[in-house]
């Protein structure tokens, strides 16, 4: 008994053909089964052909009214009302084979523990060959990128089954397109099974993905990566700002002195705009999860922090290359190690202090 969970935004020329290829399919395997379409209010017919339809399918439409149009939360609401454990989510653009779904779902029957991908990536997989390099490319970079969260081969498959109650639907925090990886990553599973399928091309109507998706993606990624890596996620993720910052501070040291000023105070200077990109940047990607606090006072205290890590990082130098006659030698490890006890000292200032207040991720 399976519930499918199917998302859909203007697929009215679709529905039809999936209802009708889907029902065969799951006679022909002899499973019991009911779809929920999940609309977000699609400005073509599919109410009336959903309704049609409902008359000699197992077919219902959801509508949810209220909340964002979303494909992620969609997904969710379609797993909210699903009357039977075992869910399967697929696209009703037909891209996801059908006659792929009793081999999907099968995995579950021996060990309902985990969460069953069909994977274009796995072996035996694939995609149609027309896509265009910039759609390979893209893919490519997307599941490359989320590969550190799972161990699955196709991160982004949209086609995929699991049992509801190994999921709290009320501490998912998707955004945009990746409800699977996001189901992957905080439901209970005991790992990830993968099928592999023929990702077939739509052929009726346009696909949703665009460059505001992809956007949502990184956010959604840069969430679950603090999820499942907490505070080192954090940490690196100050340091690549840190090192953005080190560009701004050259580019106006020189820019300083280039308009006149001595080194010493170009050097001055350039503290000053890197400093406050720094700030800034950590504000709104850093610790953008966390509670914004009034932007002078807060910029204050990066400043004075900046200022002590900065100490703390001359102080390391000179000790070592003063006291110590190895790092006197070699002082590009004194100046290593005092730009990473800085580093430290700036990070824990900035989590506890400058930007705290903590939300869930
Ligand atoms: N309810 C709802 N709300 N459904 C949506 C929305 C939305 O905002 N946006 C898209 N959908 C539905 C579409 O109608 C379709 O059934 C399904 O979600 C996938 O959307 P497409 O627009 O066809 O996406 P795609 O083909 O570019 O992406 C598919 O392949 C990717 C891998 O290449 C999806 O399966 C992705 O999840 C997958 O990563
Ligand atoms: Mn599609």
């Amino acid at each position: 008994m399976i519930t499918i969970v199917v998302p859909t935004y203007r697929e009215a020329g679709n529905v039809s053909k999936l209802v009708d290829v889907v029902d065969a399919v799951m006679k022909d395997a002899k499973l019991e089964y009911e779809m929920l379409i999940v609309d977000d209010n699609s400005p073509d017919d599919i109410v009336e052909i959903v309704a049609g339809l409902a008359n000699s399918f197992p077919v219902r439409l959801i509508q949810p009214n209220g909340r964002e149009k979303d494909l992620s939360l969609s997904v969710v609401d379609g797993v909210r009302e699903a009357r039977f454990e075992t869910v399967l989510v697929m696209d009703a653009d037909l891209s996801h084979p059908p006659e792929m779904i009793p081999k999907i779902v099968k995995p579950l029957e021996t060990d309902g523990s985990r969460f069953v991908v069909g994977s274009r990536y796995t072996n035996g997989g694939s995609f149609d060959r027309d896509w265009s390099l910039w759609r390979f490319f893209n893919s490519y970079i997307a599941t490359m990128i989320a590969r550190p969260l799972t161990e699955c081969t196709d991160p982004m498959s949209g086609f995929f089954a699991f049992n509801r109650k190994l999921v709290d639907l009320d501490k998912l925090r998707p955004i945009g397109y990746k409800i699977g990886l996001e189901l992957m990553v905080r439901g209970e599973f005991s790992g990830v099974s993968e099928v592999a399928i023929q990702f077939k091309n739509r052929k009726v109507g346009t696909s949703k993905m665009n460059f505001a998706q992809q956007w949502k993606y990184l956010r959604h990624l840069r969430r679950l990566y603090l999820h499942r890596f907490k505070g080192w996620a954090e940490f690196v993720h100050y340091g690549a700002v840190g090192a953005s910052g080190f560009i701004v501070d050259v580019v106006f040291y020189y820019l300083s002195q280039f308009i006149g000023f001595e080194h010493q105070i170009a050097r001055a200077i350039s503290f000053w705009p890197a400093v406050s990109w720094n700030w800034a940047l950590n504000r709104v990607t850093t610790f953008s999860e966390r509670q914004r606090r009034p932007k002078a006072k807060q910029w204050f205290e990066f400043v004075v922090t900046s200022l002590i890590g900065f100490s703390v990082n001359w102080g390391i130098y000179f000790v070592l290359t003063s006291k110590v006659p190895f790092f006197d030698s070699y002082r590009l490890i004194a100046l290593i190690v005092g730009i990473g006890c800085a580093s430290i000292f700036n990070f824990t200032a900035s989590t506890l202090f400058v930007y705290n207040e903590k939300r869930a991720n």
